[in-house]
């Protein structure tokens, strides 16, 4: 089928490059000129894992082709998605201009019957306001349908999340739109679930705003065991082995961050408040997110006593593993307060030290590897989850250190032979 793609984000990029591996022909566009001309180059915008070789492979088996206007992708698609921004605005609501301005795109350039599909994360009734303005900017009468179909990739695995997720959804509102849709995905293994529209669109908002719940559940019950000295991990583990709880989504830290939880779960709140609800459970999700933080920063300074002044190793700075994406990630959020306290930072992170940098500046020292950052430090902080550092040899780290002191806000070690290797060792919600 011949399928296009607006906007080459995490989500257009990679539902373009899967759609050419199941077969299609596939014409990705974007605004970012640059970009493109990366992407023509088979130049990578960003860090994940298999997407190169993926994009390289489909580019030259002529399935997978980059460049061109709106009206372009309009003109070769038979499908074409709508992956922009959806950016936060300061009161929670997602940013919809640029969905509305690419629908007006695809209105000026309709000729034949389209299925035009949103994929960007939406509120709900989006997909009423895409029909609206395509229905009036359109030149031509000509028959067109809305669906709504939510990109559940995670970063990092996004990949293997596209080509073999969990469940496919697609909200339509015409037997021909989903006709379509159900071919294009006819190599999926996956369950299909097909909705209407709009509950297409909150089966995203609902999903991700569930995990983050998961996520502040577990980050609430650690402050509970670390005020009654049980385990978290012994706790969650326990819940997580009833089918109906399931084990994931469910590890204590310091919060979660990324580009998506953060502006989802409250894009989710502020739709709610608007159409006359007031989601109070996910608003709690939220403060409990931001304690988990403060929680580990005050561990922080009860170790230290005094945080100015002293030198800090801050190992992972990316949101989380496998990724270069440092957008809320919570590492930078946590070595941004440290340097407001007077702390000098040595940051080391496998990959992200280049997108760290845009954030961060001069502010830290960016170091070769974890060692390194320890060297001289007064602790070591561990924020991000990355294999690497679950690997590290402990006695090295030790010796690079000024002071043998780890906080750890992923759980990466075990307490028990933390301390026997004669570490302080702090973790979240463990004795
Ligand atoms: C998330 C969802 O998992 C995807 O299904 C969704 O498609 C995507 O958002 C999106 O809306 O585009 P992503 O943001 O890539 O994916 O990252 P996750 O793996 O979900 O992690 C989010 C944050 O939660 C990270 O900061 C991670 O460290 C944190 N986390 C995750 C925890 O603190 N504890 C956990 O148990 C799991």
């Amino acid at each position: 089928m011949k399928v296009s793609v607006i906007g080459t984000g995490h989500v257009g990029l990679i539902t373009g490059a899967t759609f050419a591996e199941r077969g299609n022909d596939v014409l990705c566009v974007d605004v970012d000129r640059k970009r493109i001309r990366a992407l023509q180059k088979l130049a990578m915008p960003f860090h994940e894992p298999g997407l190169r070789e993926l994009v390289v492979r489909n580019s030259k088996a002529g399935r997978l082709r980059f460049g061109g206007t709106n009206a372009d992708a309009v003109a070769f698609g038979q499908v074409v998605f709508i992956c922009v921004p959806t950016p936060p605005q300061a009161d929670g609501h997602a940013d919809m201009t640029f969905v509305e301005n690419v629908s007006r795109d695809i209105a000026a350039a309709l000729q034949d019957y389209r299925v035009i599909v949103d994929k960007s994360t939406v509120p709900v009734l989006t997909g009423e306001r895409v029909k609206m303005v395509i229905t009036r900017y359109a030149r031509k009468n000509v028959a067109f349908d809305v669906a709504s179909s939510p990109e559940f990739l995670r970063e990092g695995s996004a990949i293997e999340d596209t080509l073999n997720p969990d469940r496919v959804v697609f909200g339509v509102e015409s037997a021909r739109a989903e006709k379509v849709l159900r071919e294009l995905y006819h190599n999926f293994k996956a369950p299909i679930v097909v909705t209407d529209i709009k509950s297409a669109e909150l089966i995203k908002h609902a999903s991700n705003s569930f995990l983050s719940m998961k996520i502040s559940y577990a980050n609430a019950l650690a402050a509970v065991c670390e005020l009654s000295g049980a385990d978290v991990q012994q706790v969650t583990r326990g819940m997580g082995l009833d089918r109906r709880i399931g084990a994931a989504f469910l590890s204590a830290g310091i919060g979660y961050g990324g580009s998506c939880f953060p502006k989802d779960v409250s894009a989710f709140e502020a739709i709610s408040r608007e159409l006359g609800y007031d989601f109070r459970l996910i608003s709690e999700v939220k403060s409990v997110n931001v304690e988990a933080r403060e929680r580990f920063l005050k561990k922080v300074q009860e170790e230290l006593w005094i945080v100015k002044g002293k030198t800090l190793a801050a190992l992972g700075l990316s949101f989380k593993p496998n990724t270069d994406d440092c957008r809320e990630s919570v590492a930078i959020e946590i070595v941004k307060r440290l340097l407001s306290m007077g702390a000098r930072v040595r940051a080391y992170d496998p990959a992200a030290i280049p997108t760290a940098r845009e954030i961060l500046g001069k502010s830290v020292t960016y170091c070769r590897s974890a060692y390194d950052a320890a060297r001289g430090a007064d602790a070591a902080l561990v924020l991000t989850e990355w294999k690497e550092f679950a690997d590290l040899d402990l006695a090295k780290l030790k010796r690079a250190l000024a002071q043998p002191v780890v906080l750890d806000g992923r759980n990466l070690f075990d307490p028990a032979k933390m301390r026997e290797m004669g570490f302080i060792y702090r973790s979240v919600g463990r004795p």
